[in-house]
This record gives C-alpha cells, structure tokens and sequence, in this order.
C-alpha cells in the first residue's frame, strides 16, 4: 500500500488570483525582505483583501536556509495575531519556514524536529490553513511534505518529512517567477531537475511519481537554458514553473536520493545555494550509481532525445548532457569552480562524510557508499572527476 499526496495546485497565467476566492478570516504572510521589496507581498493582499480576508501581520525575516530559530521567532509572531489563514510567500526557504511554522502554530506541544514520516494524526488545518505561493521555480516546496531547516548549532540540515503537513493550496503563478535574476533561475533549475531524475530513479520510485518525474524532466532540459538567457520569455517561465512543482511532487512521493545527500551535507558547511549543490553533485551520482540503474538512465535518455552512442553507457551519456546543461547556463562542474578552497574543504572532510551518512535522502539511494567510498567521492566532485569507481 501506498499513497499519493498533493496539494490542490492552482496554476497558469493569473493563478495569484485564486486568494481572492479563498474563505478567511485574517491571514498571515510569511515572506522575505527581498520579496516584499520586489512588490510580491503587497499584490497577495490586494487578493485577499478582494476576499474580505485582512492581513493581519507580515513575517519578513526568514533567510536563505532557514534555521529553527527563525521558525519559533516566527510562530511567536503568528500567536500574537492568530491568524486563520497563513500564506507563505517566497523560494524554498520561505515556504519551508511557514510549513514549520504552521505546524508549531497549531501544534504547540510538537517541536518542529519531532516531525517525521511515523507519526500520524497531527490534526492541521483546524486552526488555519496554509496557502504556498511560489516565486521560484525549483525547490517545488509549495507542493511537498518535506521541510528542510537549518540546526546552526550542529552545523547540519535537518529534513522532515510527514503527509499531514502538505500546504492545502499551491499557488504556481509564473508572473510571480518572472523577478528571479539568471544566477537564481539557474540554480533552482537544477535543484527542480535533480528532484525529478533522483524521483525518477531512487529506490521507492512509482507508477504515480515517475509521470510527474519524467515529464518534468523533459520541461526542464527544454525550458531551462530559455528562462535563464531570458527572463521575461513567458512561455519558458511557466514551463519551468510548472516543472518545478510537477518534480516536486514527484519526488516527495517517492523520494530524493544520493545527491541530496552529498549537497545537503556541503550546503550545511559551505552555504552553496542548494539547487547549485544538488545539480553539481547530480552527474556524479548518477556515474557512481551507473549499471544498477542503466535501464532507468536509458529511459530519462530516451525522453530527452538523447542518443547513447555504442560502447558508452546511458548514465555517462546522461551525466554528460546534465553537465552540458549545466555548462550552457554557467553552473559550476565541480565543488572548486563553486570557489571553496581546497584546505578548508579538506579540513571538513569528516563532517562532511558523517553529514552524508546521515542524511534520509541516502537511504533510498540504489548504492549506498561506504564511508571510503563517501570520501573518495568527495574528492572527485571537487576536482572534477567523473566517477570511476
Ligand atoms: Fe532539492
């Protein structure tokens, strides 16, 4: 037995509009300073207002990787007002912290780090409901159960996933994409394609995520190079918005694998914006896993229009096109053309490693890496090696 979970997904050219049909009472928006100066925050409540819903109070503080402790000043904000509604407006980041922050707001005795897969009967929505809107086009956050946060403390990410927590509504507006700059676009590009080929290819794939998986694998290898040379080419927008939230779906329905582990862990030491991570890391799992997916490489190939020509495999020709892909939108190759310096990525070797094996996204993984392997592996997406081992 399985399941499959989304959110109502409202999406297309004027989707922003659909807040204006929303039932409520007050709203709170969860957002950062960058979106409320790009104008984003205020055309929300224009909707809302529309819908007889007033903005109660806006929370404009979360920052790129947010930490727990911006979720509890968050919820301490949110208490103050008791909205019924709360609408998080923003990347990843932003809709991450106001998952976290919604379920702390109706769940006060549940610490957000106590939310994982096992426990059930969570009871949200009875004191408010949760509206995502997103403004890029990757993490596909407005539509997953998962919430990354950062413990500063421990120097490492925490990943929490549970159904109960999905937003009830997503908001997928590509007008609203339209203000990412280049290097964004590009980064959170990869991070969408990343989700959708590890959706596509981990251990708990399905009939049900690999539609969704594939097809935004498709948009993205079309799409992307478009939205990043030319931000205001609409069509590229929404396709790459659309994608986004599709492989978002996909993979919170089955899961992400190995190199959201290995980026999880470099972001958590290095701060490298998470899609860059991911989509770096990307080809060298995909050679580290190779012939025990081959079949699986053979058919993203196939999609993409990809030949696999005799005597290469289909996870080198695929790597390949990714870096390709990568190339063509100036993405690093490598952790060093990410501009960390080869002694302090050293010097952090071993929490990098421990961070790795850590990770829930490695479980599902088609080949787990010893703790040499692991090392070795770091090594080589430092200099830029395909993997050969
Ligand atoms: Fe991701």
């Amino acid at each position: 037995m399985w399941y499959f979970v989304a959110p109502q997904v409202v999406f297309g050219e004027d989707a922003l509009s659909h807040l204006a049909q929303l039932n409520g009472q007050s709203a709170f928006i969860v957002t950062d300073k960058n979106i409320v100066r790009l104008g984003l925050v205020d055309k929300v409540k224009e909707q809302l207002a529309q819908a007889g819903i007033t903005t109660a109070g806006v929370f404009d503080e979360v920052e790129p990787d947010p930490s727990l402790h911006t979720v509890e000043k968050g919820v301490a904000v949110m208490n103050r007002y008791g909205p019924d509604l709360v609408v998080a407006v923003g990347g990843g980041s932003v809709m991450d912290a106001a998952k976290a922050m919604r379920v702390q707001y109706e769940r006060p005795d549940m610490k957000p780090e106590e939310i994982n897969p096992f426990v059930s009967g969570l009871g949200l929505g009875a004191r408010c409901k949760l509206v995502c809107v997103a403004t890029t086009s990757g993490t596909g956050a407005e539509a997953t159960f998962a919430i990354v946060l950062t413990d500063a403390r421990e120097q490492r990410k925490l990943s929490l996933i549970n159904r109960e927590i999905v937003p009830d509504i997503a908001i997928v507006d590509p007008e609203l994409a339209r203000g990412m700059p280049p290097g964004m676009t590009a980064d959170t590009g990869m991070d969408a394609l990343t989700h959708a080929i590890e959706g596509y290819t981990c251990d708990w794939k399905n009939d049900f995520s690999d539609g969704l998986c594939i097809k935004a694998i498709q948009l993205v290898f079309q799409y992307l190079p478009r939205a990043v040379r030319d931000g205001d080419d609409r069509e590229a927008r929404e396709k790459m918005h659309n994608a986004a939230c599709m492989a978002g779906i996909g993979f919170i329905n089955s899961l992400t694998a190995m190199a959201h582990a290995a980026g999880h862990s470099l972001g958590a030491l290095f701060h490298v914006p998470h899609g860059r991570a991911v989509g770096l890391l990307l080809p060298y799992t995909i050679e580290f896993i190779g012939e025990l997916r081959e079949e699986l490489w053979a058919e993203i190939a196939y999609a993409i229009k990809l030949e696999v020509p005799k005597g290469k495999t289909a996870a080198a020709t695929l790597a390949q096109a990714i870096r390709d892909l990568s190339r063509s939108i100036s993405q690093p190759l490598s952790i060093k053309e990410t501009g960390i310096p080869l002694d302090s990525f050293n010097k952090a070797m071993g929490k990098l490693i421990d961070n790795l094996m850590a990770d829930g996204s490695l479980i599902v993984s088609a080949r787990i890496p010893s703790v040499a392997e692991t090392e070795r592996f770091f090594g080589y997406t430092y200099e830029g090696k395909s993997i050969d081992f």
